[in-house]
């Protein structure tokens, strides 16, 4: 279909389940095992419900924040998600230039796995007009192959560093599995990807890692409260995720997380959105579902497979549509639910009771 007969985001998503090769399609919409999480991370969002405040005069509303100090016109980035060129042959370049294109630009987070090469995805951000990056980081168990990516990253102006934590091994991606596809044909496309990645990896190891930048780091795959208060007392910011459900399976989604974490930071002392950023990934799919993350403490939302099922579809105009589809979606439901700015939504607009009825 055109372009502009979309009208969701699902739209691209059913697109690209009857477009790509079974490879690409097995490898972005599979989740770990049963795959519970990954149908729970949406369906959690379905359990909250709002709570809108009416005669508000909502003429003007701003979609924009405020992410590690400046200014956003969305809270909303692209999550760093490997080899986008298997759907579409610009992959991340792509992605950068739907990032960048538009009437306004979001953040891009580059996977270690990226298809491009850094310096090829960080040309596409000059070419196109300089939108915020950052890198994520599968950490080697050759230690000085990590220190130089965070080194290229910092040399090619990326913003700041996401250390991938909860990927110790790959979640056996099953659909991926029995394709048997290329690289490894044994093992599913992400088994020949990750062989490199330090099981090792522990506490000490980010600390010392965290040492080596003057970035702001984050720890991406915060999964209990408990570790989100050690990374934040250490100095790192945190992405709430079970990484799009490919990792363990029947983990808590990351909203039901979320709703944990920010009460016991608060507790602390700490102010998401002022000391420390907190965010969040995992079926984000609707503007709704971005304003309940924030209204319970998310100080940005990323968005891992609508960015690979747009870019896919339809490149970098894919990418573009799919930010506009959700800007429109929360400025509309803003007005509906009674806010003129992000900064005002907070616990009292939303009902979490429903999330612990799994
Ligand atoms: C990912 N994700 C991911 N995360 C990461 O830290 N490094 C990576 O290389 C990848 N690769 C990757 C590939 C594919 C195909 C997917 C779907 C996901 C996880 C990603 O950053 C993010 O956490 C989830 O995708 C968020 O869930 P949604 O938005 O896909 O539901």
């Amino acid at each position: 279909p055109s372009i502009d007969e979309l009208k969701t985001i699902f739209d691209f998503e059913y697109i690209c389940s009857k477009i790509l090769p079974k490879n690409a399609w097995y490898y972005y919409s599979s989740g770990s095992e049963d795959e519970f999480s990954l149908r729970e991370n949406h369906n959690a969002y379905h359990r909250v419900q709002f709570r809108p405040r009416v005669l508000v005069n909502v003429k003007d509303v701003d979609t924009s924040c405020t992410i590690l100090g400046e200014k956003h016109e969305v809270p909303f980035y692209v999550s760093a998600t490997a080899l986008a060129a298997l759907g579409y042959e610009g992959g991340e370049v792509s992605i950068a230039e739907g990032c960048a294109q538009g009437s306004f630009k979001i953040p891009q987070m580059i996977s270690t796995l990226s298809s491009k090469t850094l310096a090829e995805i960080s040309e596409a951000k000059d070419k196109f007009g300089g939108q915020d990056q950052w890198f994520q980081l599968y950490v080697n168990t050759d230690r000085s192959k990590a220190l130089d990516l965070i080194k290229e990253a910092e040399a090619k102006k990326c913003k700041a560093i996401f250390i991938t934590v909860d990927a110790p091994s790959l979640g056996r991606r099953e659909k991926d599995v029995k394709l048997k596809a290329k690289p490894s044909r044994e093992n599913g496309i992400s088994k020949g990807l990750s062989s490199f990645i330090d099981p090792s990896l522990d506490w000490e190891d980010v600390k010392y890692l965290k040492k080596q930048t003057s970035l702001p780091v984050f720890l991406k795959g915060i999964q209990r409260k408990e570790d989100a208060l050690t990374a934040v007392e250490n100095g790192f910011n945190i992405v709430i995720s079970n990484h799009g459900g490919r990792q363990l399976d029947h983990t808590v989604s990351p909203l039901e997380t979320l709703t944990e974490v920010v009460p016991l930071l608060k507790e602390k002392g700490y102010k998401p959105g002022e000391n420390v950023e907190v965010f969040i990934d995992g079926g984000v799919r609707r503007g709704t579902d971005i304003l309940k993350a924030i209204a319970l403490g998310a100080t940005g939302v990323g968005l891992g497979r609508p960015i690979l099922y747009s870019n896919s579809a339809y490149g970098a105009k894919g990418v573009e549509k799919c930010k506009d589809m959700l800007r429109e979606e929360i400025a509309m439901n803003m007005r509906l639910l009674g806010v003129n700015k992000l900064s005002e939504l907070n616990e009292s607009f939303v009902d979490t009771q429903g999330l612990k009825y799994r």
